[in-house]
């Protein structure tokens, strides 16, 4: 178990009201893509599903919902206020096969052999030491269980056209809080070494990078977190007020110009499975 308080401040993005609404609307614009990826991993009734770093839930509903009640979802994060939030709309949602543990992942009680899947996203990215989660997540798997993810491969492949220098900065200054936590943007990367070390036999390695316009729906992801960010980064000390200033003008001319293109950050879908 972490100390709640410490562990939401420790977290880049923080935890806010904002911040749960933000994931909300990542998860919808995220869900179809997901949805294939735990259909083919088998994802089906019956089967313990471990939701790594769950946040607020979204995607432990739709696992709920994949597993029924024969099944059960796990949700682990260190963020009390977004288990809260979790907790909440399982119960409005009529949920009950979730189960919440508190606990920051380096110090998570991984159990042996238990999940048949277990589901990341966006969470890897943050930890100073994804292999040893990885360790644990292998261990946590029966013999013949998946390991689902989506993790950034290429942070730098986001881009925002036409583009300012301020973009740069922007991005610049998200590398360094990244780092400044000892955390990798591009983990993803690493993953086929680390699945070829840990012996689990990979079963799908899937780039998704979308193009987009400010028309389309999924304009509304990256730039619902460049709204959030500018002021947590100055926050933080990674970026100046006057840049942060620069940037949200420059957020407001690409939004409002219908001949923008965004490029999102390129995420991959890895799946892998324990042999057995
Ligand atoms: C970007 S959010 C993604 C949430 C969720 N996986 C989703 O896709 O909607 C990252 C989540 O990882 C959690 N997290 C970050 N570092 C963590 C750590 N060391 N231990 C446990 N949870 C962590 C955060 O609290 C947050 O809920």
């Amino acid at each position: 178990m972490s100390d709640s308080k410490l562990a939401d401040e420790d977290y880049i993005i923080g935890t806010n009201d904002l911040e749960v609404k933000r994931l909300g609307l990542q998860h919808t614009l995220w869900r179809e893509s997901a949805l294939g990826a735990w259909r083919r991993a088998g994802i089906r009734p019956g089967m313990r599903v471990l939701d790594l770093g769950c946040g607020p839930g979204y995607a432990s509903f739709d696992l709920a919902e994949l597993v029924g009640p024969e099944g059960e979802v796990v949700g682990v994060d260190q963020s009390e206020f977004f288990l809260k939030a979790l907790e909440h709309g399982a119960r409005i949602r009529g949920l009950d096969n979730i189960r919440t543990v508190h606990a920051a992942i380096d110090a998570f009680d991984w159990p042996d052999a238990e999940f048949d899947a277990v589901w990341t996203r966006w969470v890897l990215c943050f930890l100073p030491d994804p292999k040893s989660a990885l360790d644990g997540i292998v261990r946590s798997l029966r013999p013949g269980g998946v390991f689902v993810a989506q993790e950034y491969v290429d942070y730098r492949s986001f881009r925002l056209e036409p583009s300012e220098p301020v973009f740069d900065i922007f991005v610049d200054a998200v590398d360094a809080s990244w780092r400044h936590f000892e955390a990798d943007p591009n983990v993803a990367r690493r993953f086929p070494a680390w699945f070829a070390e840990l012996g689990l036999e990979v079963d799908e390695l899937t780039p998704v990078h979308y193009a987009a316009r400010p028309a389309d729906p999924i304009f509304r992801w990256p730039i619902s977190w460049l709204e959030e960010a500018p002021s947590r980064l100055v926050e933080l000390g990674f970026l100046s007020q006057d840049d942060a200033n620069e940037f949200n003008a420059f957020i407001e001319r690409r939004k409002a110009d219908p001949a923008t293109l965004l490029m999102t950050p390129c995420v991959l879908t890895s799946r892998a499975r324990k042999p057995g």
